[in-house]
């Protein structure tokens, strides 16, 4: 009964709260929110993440885990492949220092002005921030800066569905989810995407969680997006999109 309380005041926190204030908060017990969510909706956008990632990884590559929080990512990551060489962002050093187990550098800093030369990565991974930020292609586009030609930008975030239906449906999730952990159900026309063979986009649970990848050579810039088709995973990414320049 205690923690059903604590929660609930986590979740109707004081409107006003900064993100990172918000996360500091959400630290001890983030770990227990985020299984409720995948039980929820988010499920289905981490494992198409993981199948795309399970494709990618090899030993030796640099890592990047944008908005780590508590390090639930960089875990996964490891386990497929601990030969790589994992670096750790948040804004919140609070959900950072929940990550200490796992290895790798932690930096605290922002992913809308990211602290790395272009093109110091080959893999970005982004769970669940996009939607917590004041401009998501703007984060976008620093993950997309700071891989190599060759590398790739694999993130989930939740979505606004459709229809009028689910929409209604979701509406007391999607509150508890914006009051509490400051994230937004991005509508179509904000969701930075670009539809190209190299890219991926799947929608899961109704359109309320959706994962993307993206390539070097997507741009996420007005007058790219919308773009409406969906492409459903598990699709190969083949073998013209290992490796090569872009
Ligand atoms: C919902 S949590 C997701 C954490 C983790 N990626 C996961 O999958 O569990 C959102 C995270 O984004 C971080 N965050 C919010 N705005 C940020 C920003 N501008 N730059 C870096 N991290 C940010 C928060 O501190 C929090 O740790």
């Amino acid at each position: 009964m205690t923690r059903l309380l604590s929660d609930l005041e986590l979740i109707l926190r004081q409107p006003g709260d900064d993100v990172r204030r918000v996360y500091e908060r959400a630290a001890p017990r983030y770990a227990h929110f985020r299984e409720a969510w995948l039980k929820v909706a988010g499920a289905g956008g981490e494992q198409a993440m993981q199948h795309y990632l399970g494709e990618i990884l090899a030993p030796g590559q640099r890592v990047l885990d944008a908005g780590a929080g508590t390090g639930a990512i960089s875990r996964r990551v490891l386990a497929l492949e601990p030969g790589v060489q994992m670096t750790l962002l948040d804004l919140t050093p609070a959900m950072l220092a929940q990550a200490a187990d796992v290895p790798g550098e932690k930096v605290e800093g922002s992913v809308l002005d990211l602290p790395f030369a272009d093109e110091t990565f080959d893999v970005v991974v982004s769970g669940w921030v996009i939607e917590t930020v004041p401009d998501p292609r703007q984060a976008v586009a620093e993950y997309l800066r700071v891989i190599t030609p060759a590398g790739y930008v694999l993130y989930t975030f939740c979505s606004l569905p459709d229809g009028w239906l689910s929409r209604a449906g979701s509406v007391l999730l999607r509150a508890a989810v914006g009051q509490g952990f400051a994230g937004k159900f991005l509508p179509d026309e904000d969701i930075p995407w670009h539809d190209c063979e190299r890219s991926r986009r799947a929608r899961f649970h109704g359109g309320l969680a959706t994962f993307i990848l993206l390539r070097k050579c997507c741009p996420v810039g007005a007058g790219v997006l919308p773009v409406a088709m969906d492409r459903v995973p598990p699709t190969p990414l083949g073998a013209a999109n290992r490796g090569g320049s872009g």
